[in-house]
Protein backbone atom coordinates (compact mmCIF):
# COMPACT_ATOMS: atom_id res chain seq x y z
CA UNK A 1 0.00 0.00 0.00
CA UNK A 2 3.47 2.49 0.37
CA UNK A 3 2.49 3.99 3.46
CA UNK A 4 5.13 6.00 4.84
CA UNK A 5 5.72 4.69 8.26
CA UNK A 6 7.12 7.56 9.64
CA UNK A 7 4.73 10.09 8.77
CA UNK A 8 1.45 8.69 7.85
CA UNK A 9 -1.00 11.24 5.93
CA UNK A 10 -3.56 12.17 7.80
CA UNK A 11 -6.83 11.08 7.48
CA UNK A 12 -10.17 12.78 8.19
CA UNK A 13 -10.79 10.91 11.58
CA UNK A 14 -7.54 12.72 13.14
CA UNK A 15 -9.15 15.94 13.47
CA UNK A 16 -12.08 14.28 15.00
CA UNK A 17 -13.76 13.34 18.55
CA UNK A 18 -15.83 10.91 18.74
CA UNK A 19 -19.25 9.86 20.41
CA UNK A 20 -20.96 6.66 21.09
CA UNK A 21 -24.76 6.81 20.49
CA UNK A 22 -26.54 4.03 22.34
CA UNK A 23 -29.15 4.12 20.48
CA UNK A 24 -31.06 2.24 22.84
CA UNK A 25 -31.05 5.07 25.10
CA UNK A 26 -30.33 8.02 23.53
CA UNK A 27 -33.59 9.31 22.18
CA UNK A 28 -36.89 8.22 21.53
CA UNK A 29 -39.05 9.37 18.66
CA UNK A 30 -42.02 7.28 18.57
CA UNK A 31 -42.98 7.65 22.34
CA UNK A 32 -42.27 3.58 22.89
CA UNK A 33 -40.06 3.77 26.24
CA UNK A 34 -36.73 3.16 23.59
CA UNK A 35 -34.88 5.71 21.65
CA UNK A 36 -34.73 5.03 17.37
CA UNK A 37 -33.59 6.76 14.57
CA UNK A 38 -36.11 9.63 14.39
CA UNK A 39 -35.21 10.35 18.24
CA UNK A 40 -31.34 10.30 17.15
CA UNK A 41 -32.12 12.31 13.91
CA UNK A 42 -33.99 15.25 15.76
CA UNK A 43 -31.02 15.40 18.21
CA UNK A 44 -27.74 15.68 15.86
CA UNK A 45 -27.89 18.93 15.80
CA UNK A 46 -26.92 19.10 19.58
CA UNK A 47 -24.00 16.78 18.44
CA UNK A 48 -22.65 18.89 15.73
CA UNK A 49 -23.20 21.60 18.16
CA UNK A 50 -21.05 19.94 20.81
CA UNK A 51 -18.18 20.05 18.23
CA UNK A 52 -18.54 16.00 17.80
CA UNK A 53 -17.47 14.65 14.65
CA UNK A 54 -17.70 11.00 14.45
CA UNK A 55 -21.15 9.08 15.74
CA UNK A 56 -21.26 5.65 16.46
CA UNK A 57 -24.42 4.31 16.72
CA UNK A 58 -24.45 0.72 18.60
CA UNK A 59 -26.60 -1.94 16.80
CA UNK A 60 -29.82 -1.44 15.32
CA UNK A 61 -30.27 -4.63 13.50
CA UNK A 62 -33.56 -6.79 13.22
CA UNK A 63 -32.90 -8.74 17.05
CA UNK A 64 -34.38 -10.83 19.67
CA UNK A 65 -32.54 -8.26 21.99
CA UNK A 66 -31.43 -11.31 24.20
CA UNK A 67 -28.04 -8.62 24.03
CA UNK A 68 -29.92 -6.11 23.58
CA UNK A 69 -29.20 -5.87 19.71
CA UNK A 70 -25.77 -7.31 20.23
CA UNK A 71 -27.41 -10.46 18.84
CA UNK A 72 -27.78 -9.74 14.98
CA UNK A 73 -30.81 -11.56 13.12
CA UNK A 74 -30.17 -9.58 9.77
CA UNK A 75 -27.36 -7.81 9.19
CA UNK A 76 -28.32 -5.89 6.34
CA UNK A 77 -31.95 -4.28 8.02
CA UNK A 78 -33.35 -2.25 10.81
CA UNK A 79 -34.79 -3.32 13.90
CA UNK A 80 -38.47 -1.77 13.61
CA UNK A 81 -37.70 -0.85 17.40
CA UNK A 82 -35.53 1.37 15.79
CA UNK A 83 -37.48 2.51 12.74
CA UNK A 84 -37.01 1.84 8.98
CA UNK A 85 -33.88 1.23 6.88
CA UNK A 86 -35.65 4.64 5.22
CA UNK A 87 -35.24 6.23 8.64
CA UNK A 88 -31.94 4.83 8.92
CA UNK A 89 -30.94 6.72 5.28
CA UNK A 90 -32.54 10.02 6.74
CA UNK A 91 -30.42 9.95 9.91
CA UNK A 92 -27.13 9.40 7.59
CA UNK A 93 -27.81 12.05 5.02
CA UNK A 94 -28.95 14.37 8.10
CA UNK A 95 -25.37 13.81 9.88
CA UNK A 96 -23.63 14.71 6.69
CA UNK A 97 -25.69 17.82 6.02
CA UNK A 98 -24.41 18.61 9.43
CA UNK A 99 -21.22 18.08 8.69
CA UNK A 100 -20.91 14.84 10.79
CA UNK A 101 -19.67 11.21 9.81
CA UNK A 102 -21.69 8.64 11.26
CA UNK A 103 -20.20 5.07 11.48
CA UNK A 104 -21.79 2.07 12.69
CA UNK A 105 -21.67 -1.24 14.54
CA UNK A 106 -20.53 -4.30 13.42
CA UNK A 107 -21.01 -7.80 15.14
CA UNK A 108 -18.86 -10.21 12.83
CA UNK A 109 -18.07 -12.74 15.96
CA UNK A 110 -21.72 -14.25 16.28
CA UNK A 111 -24.95 -13.97 15.23
CA UNK A 112 -28.22 -14.41 16.72
CA UNK A 113 -29.66 -18.21 17.38
CA UNK A 114 -32.58 -16.56 15.36
CA UNK A 115 -30.52 -16.06 12.13
CA UNK A 116 -31.21 -17.75 9.43
CA UNK A 117 -27.64 -19.02 9.09
CA UNK A 118 -27.84 -20.32 12.42
CA UNK A 119 -31.65 -21.80 11.74
CA UNK A 120 -30.31 -23.44 9.23
CA UNK A 121 -26.92 -24.99 10.61
CA UNK A 122 -29.44 -26.02 13.11
CA UNK A 123 -31.64 -27.87 11.25
CA UNK A 124 -29.19 -29.43 9.07
CA UNK A 125 -26.28 -30.81 9.81
CA UNK A 126 -25.19 -32.27 6.64
CA UNK A 127 -26.48 -28.60 4.87
CA UNK A 128 -23.86 -25.98 3.77
CA UNK A 129 -24.83 -23.75 6.41
CA UNK A 130 -23.48 -26.28 9.44
CA UNK A 131 -20.20 -24.72 9.05
CA UNK A 132 -20.74 -21.14 9.29
CA UNK A 133 -21.17 -21.90 13.33
CA UNK A 134 -18.50 -24.13 15.50
CA UNK A 135 -20.41 -27.59 16.25
CA UNK A 136 -18.43 -30.47 17.87
CA UNK A 137 -19.25 -33.75 18.95
CA UNK A 138 -19.04 -34.12 22.88
CA UNK A 139 -15.81 -34.52 25.28
CA UNK A 140 -14.85 -38.56 24.93
CA UNK A 141 -16.45 -39.14 28.41
CA UNK A 142 -19.77 -37.13 27.38
CA UNK A 143 -19.86 -33.07 28.29
CA UNK A 144 -18.57 -29.79 26.86
CA UNK A 145 -16.31 -30.50 24.02
CA UNK A 146 -13.63 -28.45 26.04
CA UNK A 147 -13.47 -25.91 28.76
CA UNK A 148 -13.93 -22.44 27.30
CA UNK A 149 -15.97 -20.33 29.12
CA UNK A 150 -19.03 -17.74 28.11
CA UNK A 151 -17.97 -14.02 28.84
CA UNK A 152 -21.22 -13.82 30.22
CA UNK A 153 -21.31 -17.06 32.61
CA UNK A 154 -20.75 -20.73 32.38
CA UNK A 155 -19.50 -23.05 29.72
CA UNK A 156 -19.12 -21.34 26.16
CA UNK A 157 -21.03 -24.66 24.59
CA UNK A 158 -24.68 -25.37 24.75
CA UNK A 159 -26.04 -29.21 23.69
CA UNK A 160 -28.20 -29.49 20.63
CA UNK A 161 -30.42 -32.54 21.21
CA UNK A 162 -31.20 -33.30 18.28
CA UNK A 163 -28.09 -33.56 16.05
CA UNK A 164 -26.25 -34.54 19.25
CA UNK A 165 -23.80 -31.95 19.21
CA UNK A 166 -22.22 -28.81 20.45
CA UNK A 167 -21.91 -25.43 19.33
CA UNK A 168 -20.24 -22.64 20.65
CA UNK A 169 -20.63 -19.35 22.03
CA UNK A 170 -18.21 -17.15 23.96
CA UNK A 171 -21.28 -14.89 25.18
CA UNK A 172 -25.13 -15.80 25.68
CA UNK A 173 -25.86 -18.92 24.03
CA UNK A 174 -28.20 -17.05 22.24
CA UNK A 175 -24.89 -16.05 20.37
CA UNK A 176 -23.68 -18.46 18.41
CA UNK A 177 -20.01 -17.74 17.21
CA UNK A 178 -19.57 -17.47 13.52
CA UNK A 179 -16.84 -20.02 12.06
CA UNK A 180 -14.46 -17.52 10.41
CA UNK A 181 -12.52 -20.04 8.99
CA UNK A 182 -14.97 -21.12 6.09
CA UNK A 183 -14.70 -19.08 3.32
CA UNK A 184 -18.35 -18.42 2.17
CA UNK A 185 -18.84 -16.56 5.49
CA UNK A 186 -16.07 -14.45 4.67
CA UNK A 187 -18.04 -13.57 1.25
CA UNK A 188 -21.17 -13.10 3.19
CA UNK A 189 -19.14 -10.07 5.27
CA UNK A 190 -17.99 -8.61 2.22
CA UNK A 191 -21.36 -7.94 1.09
CA UNK A 192 -22.86 -6.77 4.13
CA UNK A 193 -19.70 -4.21 4.36
CA UNK A 194 -20.47 -3.24 0.62
CA UNK A 195 -24.71 -3.14 1.45
CA UNK A 196 -23.65 -0.46 4.52
CA UNK A 197 -20.82 1.45 2.69
CA UNK A 198 -23.48 2.00 -0.21
CA UNK A 199 -25.92 3.44 1.86
CA UNK A 200 -23.20 5.48 2.82
CA UNK A 201 -22.13 5.13 6.61
CA UNK A 202 -18.37 6.48 7.04
CA UNK A 203 -17.32 3.17 9.13
CA UNK A 204 -17.63 0.37 10.99
CA UNK A 205 -16.95 -0.15 14.97
CA UNK A 206 -16.15 -3.43 15.32
CA UNK A 207 -17.63 -5.48 18.11
CA UNK A 208 -15.19 -8.41 19.78
CA UNK A 209 -12.77 -7.69 16.91
CA UNK A 210 -10.08 -9.68 18.69
CA UNK A 211 -12.63 -12.80 19.12
CA UNK A 212 -12.96 -13.84 15.22
CA UNK A 213 -10.70 -16.88 14.34
CA UNK A 214 -10.71 -19.62 16.94
CA UNK A 215 -7.81 -22.64 17.20
CA UNK A 216 -10.20 -25.18 15.00
CA UNK A 217 -8.27 -28.46 17.08
CA UNK A 218 -10.01 -26.44 20.46
CA UNK A 219 -7.51 -27.59 22.67
CA UNK A 220 -8.80 -26.43 26.22
CA UNK A 221 -7.35 -23.13 27.82
CA UNK A 222 -4.56 -23.38 30.28
CA UNK A 223 -6.50 -22.80 33.88
CA UNK A 224 -4.67 -19.82 35.72
CA UNK A 225 -6.53 -19.87 39.02
CA UNK A 226 -9.39 -21.89 40.03
CA UNK A 227 -12.99 -20.63 39.98
CA UNK A 228 -14.74 -20.11 43.11
CA UNK A 229 -18.45 -19.79 43.46
CA UNK A 230 -18.69 -16.33 44.22
CA UNK A 231 -17.10 -15.05 41.00
CA UNK A 232 -19.51 -12.79 38.39
CA UNK A 233 -18.88 -14.47 35.44
CA UNK A 234 -16.21 -11.56 34.52
CA UNK A 235 -14.12 -12.46 36.86
CA UNK A 236 -14.68 -16.75 36.09
CA UNK A 237 -13.64 -15.50 32.75
CA UNK A 238 -10.26 -13.95 33.62
CA UNK A 239 -9.51 -17.19 35.45
CA UNK A 240 -8.15 -18.67 32.32
CA UNK A 241 -5.54 -18.30 29.54
CA UNK A 242 -7.71 -17.34 26.46
CA UNK A 243 -4.89 -18.57 24.76
CA UNK A 244 -6.81 -21.11 21.75
CA UNK A 245 -10.34 -18.93 22.03
CA UNK A 246 -9.02 -15.01 21.72
CA UNK A 247 -6.24 -13.01 19.61
CA UNK A 248 -5.35 -15.41 17.23
CA UNK A 249 -2.95 -14.46 14.54
CA UNK A 250 -5.51 -15.26 12.11
CA UNK A 251 -8.02 -12.19 13.28
CA UNK A 252 -5.86 -9.66 11.19
CA UNK A 253 -6.23 -11.03 7.71
CA UNK A 254 -9.82 -10.29 7.84
CA UNK A 255 -9.03 -6.73 8.38
CA UNK A 256 -6.75 -6.43 5.59
CA UNK A 257 -9.22 -7.62 3.70
CA UNK A 258 -12.17 -5.36 4.95
CA UNK A 259 -9.33 -2.23 4.77
CA UNK A 260 -9.11 -3.52 1.00
CA UNK A 261 -13.08 -2.97 0.79
CA UNK A 262 -13.20 0.02 2.99
CA UNK A 263 -10.82 2.17 1.81
CA UNK A 264 -11.78 2.74 -2.08
CA UNK A 265 -14.75 4.58 0.11
CA UNK A 266 -12.65 6.33 2.60
CA UNK A 267 -13.85 4.33 5.25
CA UNK A 268 -13.22 4.08 9.25
CA UNK A 269 -12.20 0.50 10.62
CA UNK A 270 -11.95 1.27 14.46
CA UNK A 271 -11.74 -2.08 16.50
CA UNK A 272 -13.32 -3.38 19.98
CA UNK A 273 -9.99 -5.37 20.95
CA UNK A 274 -10.78 -6.01 24.07
CA UNK A 275 -8.56 -8.13 26.20
CA UNK A 276 -8.78 -8.83 29.54
CA UNK A 277 -4.89 -8.48 30.23
CA UNK A 278 -5.00 -4.99 28.53
CA UNK A 279 -1.71 -5.45 27.32
CA UNK A 280 -1.06 -3.16 24.44
CA UNK A 281 1.45 -5.00 22.63
CA UNK A 282 -1.35 -7.40 21.63
CA UNK A 283 -3.83 -4.53 20.69
CA UNK A 284 -1.01 -2.81 18.99
CA UNK A 285 -0.86 -5.63 16.40
CA UNK A 286 -4.15 -4.69 14.90
CA UNK A 287 -2.80 -1.29 13.93
CA UNK A 288 0.59 -1.15 13.67
CA UNK A 289 1.04 -2.67 10.08
CA UNK A 290 -1.05 -0.28 8.53
CA UNK A 291 -3.04 -2.02 6.80
CA UNK A 292 -5.07 -3.48 8.96
CA UNK A 293 -7.70 -1.58 11.67
CA UNK A 294 -7.08 2.02 11.14
CA UNK A 295 -7.55 2.55 14.99
CA UNK A 296 -8.25 -0.02 18.06
CA UNK A 297 -9.91 0.79 20.98
CA UNK A 298 -8.01 0.79 23.71
CA UNK A 299 -9.62 -0.25 27.04
CA UNK A 300 -6.83 -0.13 29.91
CA UNK A 301 -8.08 3.98 30.64
CA UNK A 302 -11.52 2.81 31.33
CA UNK A 303 -10.49 0.22 34.29
CA UNK A 304 -7.31 2.21 35.88
CA UNK A 305 -8.00 3.57 39.30
CA UNK A 306 -7.73 7.73 40.29
CA UNK A 307 -4.19 6.43 41.02
CA UNK A 308 -0.66 8.25 39.09
CA UNK A 309 1.44 5.27 39.25
CA UNK A 310 -1.51 3.30 37.59
CA UNK A 311 -2.18 6.55 35.45
CA UNK A 312 1.34 6.72 34.34
CA UNK A 313 1.95 2.99 33.23
CA UNK A 314 -1.30 2.36 31.50
CA UNK A 315 -0.59 5.39 29.05
CA UNK A 316 3.53 4.63 28.89
CA UNK A 317 2.91 0.99 27.84
CA UNK A 318 0.30 2.17 25.32
CA UNK A 319 1.94 4.61 23.51
CA UNK A 320 5.09 2.68 23.91
CA UNK A 321 3.15 -0.13 21.60
CA UNK A 322 1.52 2.20 19.53
CA UNK A 323 2.20 5.75 19.49
CA UNK A 324 -0.72 6.58 17.25
CA UNK A 325 -3.30 4.12 16.27
CA UNK A 326 -5.35 3.59 19.46
CA UNK A 327 -8.33 4.91 19.76
CA UNK A 328 -9.33 6.48 23.68
CA UNK A 329 -12.87 6.20 25.22
CA UNK A 330 -13.96 7.97 28.45
CA UNK A 331 -16.52 5.62 29.15
CA UNK A 332 -18.82 3.14 27.21
CA UNK A 333 -22.23 1.36 27.35
CA UNK A 334 -20.05 -1.90 28.98
CA UNK A 335 -18.16 -0.09 31.56
CA UNK A 336 -18.87 1.68 35.04
CA UNK A 337 -18.50 5.70 33.70
CA UNK A 338 -15.99 7.98 34.42
CA UNK A 339 -17.18 9.96 37.63
CA UNK A 340 -18.60 6.75 39.16
CA UNK A 341 -15.09 5.09 38.59
CA UNK A 342 -12.62 7.83 39.86
CA UNK A 343 -15.09 8.86 42.79
CA UNK A 344 -13.85 8.50 46.26
CA UNK A 345 -17.09 7.21 47.45
CA UNK A 346 -19.17 4.88 46.28
CA UNK A 347 -22.18 6.15 45.33
CA UNK A 348 -20.81 9.42 44.34
CA UNK A 349 -21.60 11.72 47.39
CA UNK A 350 -19.64 14.78 46.24
CA UNK A 351 -18.40 16.30 42.38
CA UNK A 352 -14.93 14.89 42.73
CA UNK A 353 -15.28 11.97 40.35
CA UNK A 354 -16.83 14.51 37.82
CA UNK A 355 -13.86 16.45 38.09
CA UNK A 356 -11.48 13.79 37.70
CA UNK A 357 -12.99 12.79 34.77
CA UNK A 358 -12.98 16.09 33.14
CA UNK A 359 -9.56 16.25 33.39
CA UNK A 360 -9.32 12.74 32.25
CA UNK A 361 -10.71 14.04 29.01
CA UNK A 362 -8.51 16.78 28.75
CA UNK A 363 -5.53 14.02 28.81
CA UNK A 364 -7.30 11.85 26.32
CA UNK A 365 -8.11 14.17 23.65
CA UNK A 366 -4.37 15.15 23.50
CA UNK A 367 -2.79 11.87 23.12
CA UNK A 368 -1.92 11.04 19.73
CA UNK A 369 -4.99 8.71 18.31
CA UNK A 370 -9.15 9.05 18.29
CA UNK A 371 -10.98 9.93 21.45
CA UNK A 372 -14.55 8.92 22.25
CA UNK A 373 -17.03 10.36 24.43
CA UNK A 374 -19.84 8.48 25.33
CA UNK A 375 -23.36 9.54 25.54
CA UNK A 376 -23.99 11.69 28.62
CA UNK A 377 -19.92 11.61 29.65
CA UNK A 378 -20.27 15.78 28.53
CA UNK A 379 -22.66 16.03 30.87
CA UNK A 380 -20.85 14.44 33.86
CA UNK A 381 -23.45 11.48 34.08
CA UNK A 382 -22.88 9.02 37.13
CA UNK A 383 -24.05 5.69 36.78
CA UNK A 384 -27.70 5.33 38.03
CA UNK A 385 -28.60 2.79 40.30
CA UNK A 386 -30.90 0.71 39.09
CA UNK A 387 -33.40 -1.03 41.58
CA UNK A 388 -32.97 -5.02 41.13
CA UNK A 389 -36.75 -5.68 39.32
CA UNK A 390 -35.29 -2.91 36.69
CA UNK A 391 -32.40 -4.74 35.38
CA UNK A 392 -32.46 -5.87 31.91
CA UNK A 393 -28.97 -6.86 31.39
CA UNK A 394 -28.77 -10.63 30.96
CA UNK A 395 -25.04 -10.32 32.96
CA UNK A 396 -27.12 -9.15 35.64
CA UNK A 397 -30.30 -10.79 35.48
CA UNK A 398 -29.25 -14.01 34.47
CA UNK A 399 -26.86 -14.99 36.52
CA UNK A 400 -28.59 -12.90 39.90
CA UNK A 401 -25.60 -10.67 39.72
CA UNK A 402 -26.53 -7.12 39.97
CA UNK A 403 -23.25 -5.97 40.71
CA UNK A 404 -22.02 -7.00 37.57
CA UNK A 405 -24.42 -5.74 34.92
CA UNK A 406 -23.89 -2.58 32.65
CA UNK A 407 -27.10 -1.66 33.09
CA UNK A 408 -25.99 1.88 35.13
CA UNK A 409 -24.74 3.19 32.55
CA UNK A 410 -27.10 2.38 29.47
CA UNK A 411 -30.10 4.24 30.86
CA UNK A 412 -31.60 7.17 29.22
CA UNK A 413 -29.88 10.27 28.50
CA UNK A 414 -31.58 13.21 30.62
CA UNK A 415 -32.56 16.13 27.71
CA UNK A 416 -34.87 18.05 30.31
CA UNK A 417 -35.36 17.83 33.87
CA UNK A 418 -38.44 15.02 34.53
CA UNK A 419 -39.16 11.41 35.21
CA UNK A 420 -38.95 10.73 32.10
CA UNK A 421 -35.44 12.95 31.10
CA UNK A 422 -37.42 14.20 27.88
CA UNK A 423 -35.50 11.66 26.76
CA UNK A 424 -39.63 10.04 25.80
CA UNK A 425 -43.19 11.17 26.08
CA UNK A 426 -44.24 7.50 27.65
CA UNK A 427 -43.94 7.29 31.19
CA UNK A 428 -41.91 3.95 30.88
CA UNK A 429 -38.49 4.25 29.63
CA UNK A 430 -36.66 0.92 29.09
CA UNK A 431 -34.48 1.93 31.58
CA UNK A 432 -35.22 4.43 34.27
CA UNK A 433 -33.62 8.26 33.77
CA UNK A 434 -30.78 9.99 36.44
CA UNK A 435 -33.12 12.13 38.77
CA UNK A 436 -30.67 14.32 38.58
CA UNK A 437 -32.06 17.94 37.14
CA UNK A 438 -28.36 19.61 37.27
CA UNK A 439 -27.53 16.91 34.61
CA UNK A 440 -29.60 17.40 32.41
CA UNK A 441 -29.11 19.11 28.48
CA UNK A 442 -31.48 21.80 29.32
CA UNK A 443 -29.91 22.62 32.82
CA UNK A 444 -26.33 23.15 31.41
CA UNK A 445 -26.39 24.20 27.84
CA UNK A 446 -26.58 28.22 28.50
CA UNK A 447 -24.43 28.21 31.75
CA UNK A 448 -20.92 28.46 30.46
CA UNK A 449 -19.56 27.39 33.99
CA UNK A 450 -21.33 23.58 33.27
CA UNK A 451 -19.42 20.77 32.22
CA UNK A 452 -21.33 20.88 28.61
CA UNK A 453 -19.94 23.92 28.06
CA UNK A 454 -16.80 22.73 29.41
CA UNK A 455 -16.89 19.47 27.37
CA UNK A 456 -17.85 21.99 24.32
CA UNK A 457 -14.97 24.28 24.38
CA UNK A 458 -12.72 21.17 24.58
CA UNK A 459 -13.97 20.05 21.70
CA UNK A 460 -13.69 23.19 20.13
CA UNK A 461 -9.76 23.29 21.14
CA UNK A 462 -9.34 19.36 20.14
CA UNK A 463 -10.52 20.52 16.70
CA UNK A 464 -8.61 23.73 16.32
CA UNK A 465 -4.94 22.45 17.21
CA UNK A 466 -3.75 21.41 14.21
CA UNK A 467 -0.75 19.92 16.55
CA UNK A 468 -3.44 17.35 18.16
CA UNK A 469 -4.23 15.70 14.87
CA UNK A 470 -0.43 14.53 14.17
CA UNK A 471 2.38 15.70 15.93
CA UNK A 472 4.62 13.28 17.94
CA UNK A 473 4.13 13.40 21.55
CA UNK A 474 7.67 14.33 23.73
CA UNK A 475 7.00 13.20 27.60
CA UNK A 476 7.51 16.42 29.72
CA UNK A 477 7.67 15.13 33.18
CA UNK A 478 9.01 11.32 34.08
CA UNK A 479 6.49 8.35 35.47
CA UNK A 480 7.62 9.30 39.33
CA UNK A 481 6.30 13.07 38.50
CA UNK A 482 2.63 13.65 40.30
CA UNK A 483 1.32 15.28 36.76
CA UNK A 484 1.24 13.59 33.27
CA UNK A 485 2.14 16.13 30.46
CA UNK A 486 3.81 16.09 27.58
CA UNK A 487 4.13 18.50 24.32
CA UNK A 488 2.88 17.44 21.01
CA UNK A 489 4.08 20.56 18.26
CA UNK A 490 3.38 24.16 19.99
CA UNK A 491 0.75 21.83 22.34
CA UNK A 492 1.33 21.05 25.15
CA UNK A 493 -0.96 19.09 28.00
CA UNK A 494 -0.98 18.50 31.53
CA UNK A 495 -2.98 16.35 34.06
CA UNK A 496 -2.60 16.59 38.15
CA UNK A 497 -2.93 12.99 39.44
CA UNK A 498 -1.72 14.39 43.12
CA UNK A 499 -4.15 14.91 45.82
CA UNK A 500 -2.33 18.57 46.58
CA UNK A 501 -1.68 21.25 44.06
CA UNK A 502 1.34 20.43 41.90
CA UNK A 503 3.85 23.01 40.36
CA UNK A 504 4.99 21.80 36.98
CA UNK A 505 7.67 23.70 35.55
CA UNK A 506 7.27 24.10 31.63
CA UNK A 507 9.42 23.93 28.55
CA UNK A 508 11.29 26.90 27.42
CA UNK A 509 9.47 29.30 25.57
CA UNK A 510 6.70 31.51 26.28
CA UNK A 511 3.20 29.73 26.67
CA UNK A 512 -0.31 30.30 27.03
CA UNK A 513 -3.50 28.55 29.15
CA UNK A 514 -5.44 27.69 26.13
CA UNK A 515 -7.94 25.09 28.73
CA UNK A 516 -8.28 24.28 31.99
CA UNK A 517 -11.08 22.16 33.37
CA UNK A 518 -11.07 23.93 36.48
CA UNK A 519 -10.14 28.02 36.00
CA UNK A 520 -10.39 30.49 32.54
CA UNK A 521 -7.88 30.03 29.92
CA UNK A 522 -5.72 33.24 29.59
CA UNK A 523 -2.13 34.25 29.08
CA UNK A 524 0.35 33.51 31.73
CA UNK A 525 3.74 35.41 32.58
CA UNK A 526 5.60 32.64 34.47
CA UNK A 527 8.03 29.81 33.63
CA UNK A 528 5.89 27.09 35.68
CA UNK A 529 2.01 26.23 36.89
CA UNK A 530 0.39 25.81 39.75
CA UNK A 531 -2.32 23.27 38.49
CA UNK A 532 -5.07 22.26 41.12
CA UNK A 533 -6.35 18.54 42.15
CA UNK A 534 -7.63 17.53 39.99
CA UNK A 535 -7.30 19.72 37.33
CA UNK A 536 -6.24 18.69 33.41
CA UNK A 537 -4.64 21.97 31.11
CA UNK A 538 -3.62 22.52 27.57
CA UNK A 539 -1.00 25.35 26.47
CA UNK A 540 0.10 26.45 23.84
CA UNK A 541 3.46 28.22 22.86
CA UNK A 542 2.98 31.43 22.01
CA UNK A 543 4.63 32.64 18.02
CA UNK A 544 6.65 35.48 19.28
C1 LIG B 1 -19.14 -6.16 22.96
C2 LIG B 1 -20.22 -5.15 23.22
C3 LIG B 1 -21.08 -5.65 24.35
C4 LIG B 1 -21.69 -6.97 23.95
C5 LIG B 1 -20.62 -7.96 23.54
C6 LIG B 1 -21.19 -9.15 22.85
O1 LIG B 1 -18.25 -6.27 24.01
O2 LIG B 1 -19.67 -3.88 23.46
O3 LIG B 1 -22.06 -4.73 24.72
O4 LIG B 1 -22.46 -7.50 25.00
O5 LIG B 1 -19.70 -7.39 22.63
O6 LIG B 1 -21.62 -8.78 21.57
Amino acid sequence: MGVDMASPELRWWDSEVGYEVYIRSFADGNGDGVGDFVGLTEKLDYLAWLGVGIVWVTPFYPSPMRDFGYDVADYVGVDPLFGTLEDFDVCVAEAHRLGLRLIIDLVPNHSSDQHPWFQASQADPDGSMRGYYHWRDPALGGGPPNNWVSHFGGSAWTFHEASEQYYLHLFLSEQPDLNWSNPNLVLEFDRVLEFWLDRDVDGFRIDVAQGLIKNMLMPDNPQLRPITPDMTPRQAFVCFDHRYDLDQKGNTAIYRRWRSIVEPRDGLLLGEVYLRDNNPDKVSRYVATQDGLHRAFYFAPMHTPWEPSAIWSTFRNALDAAPRDLSWAVSSHDDPRAPSRFSPKQPATDNIGQERALAYAVLLFALPGLPFLYQGDELGLVDVEVPIEQLRDPVAVRNQNPGDGRDGSRTPMPWEPGLTGGFTTSTEPWLPVSRSDAETVAAQRDNPRSLLAKHRELLALRRELSDLHGAELEWITGTDHLVISFQRGDCMCALNLADTQTALTLPPGKWRLAYSSKRQAGEMQESSIQLDSPEGVLLVKATS
